[in-house]
């Protein structure tokens, strides 16, 4: 019994160490998510409510973080976000989600969102947001480290290197530095 406890605890040890090894593509977390905008939803103008758009940023964000990290993960920060075209009632509203970089126990997320209309097709870019999570250790409630991220195109490589540039102002911002 013994014996067996001490051998399922090395294998979870191996595994836990091959995870934050083992990189994973970009592509393997990419995530979209969509959705008609319903009444509930939308200012007297029949418009998409910003704070409901941030709320799917969030989400969008989170489904990538998670399937690349394969762990619990909080909000650490969102920049700026800015809306250059709304959303109506009853169009649909997409979002596209990605890891953009790695760093210790935290990743960047880039999220673009899109309205799309029903009746002619069209679809027009509405925001785009960066948001930052860290992975969480399920026991200890503490951050812990993320595997590394495969980059296989340039587009991402152009994603990776900007990240850099970002995290500087977030963490100035955050610890004063
Ligand atoms: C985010 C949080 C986990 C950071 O914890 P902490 O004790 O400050 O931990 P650390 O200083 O070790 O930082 C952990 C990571 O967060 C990053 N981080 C902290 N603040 C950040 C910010 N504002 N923007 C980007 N990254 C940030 C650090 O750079 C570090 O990343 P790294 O390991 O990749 O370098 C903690 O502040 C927290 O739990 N905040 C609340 C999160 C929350 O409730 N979100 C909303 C609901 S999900």
């Amino acid at each position: 019994m013994g014996q067996n406890r001490t051998a399922m605890k090395a294998r979870k040890s191996q595994k836990s160490s091959k995870d934050r090894t083992n990189g994973k593509p970009v592509s393997a977390s990419r995530s979209e998510m969509a959705e008609v905008v319903l009444p509930a939803q939308t200012n007297p103008l029949g418009k998409l409510l910003g704070g409901h758009v941030m709320h799917l940023v969030d989400i969008a964000a989170a489904m990538a973080a998670h399937r690349h990290s394969n762990s619990y993960v909080v909000t650490a920060s969102v920049d700026y976000i800015d809306f250059r075209n709304s959303v109506s009632l009853g169009e649909i509203v997409m979002l596209k989600s990605q890891v953009n970089r790695v760093f210790h126990t935290s990743m960047e997320v880039g999220v673009e969102v899109y309205s799309e209309n029903v009746l002619t097709g069209e679809r027009k870019h509405t925001t785009s947001a960066y948001v930052t999570f860290v992975a969480i250790d399920e026991k200890t409630h503490r951050p812990k480290p993320v595997r590394p991220l495969i980059l296989e195109s340039p587009e991402e490589k152009r994603r990776y290197e900007e990240a850099a540039e970002r995290r500087k102002t977030r963490l100035a911002l955050r610890y004063g530095t």
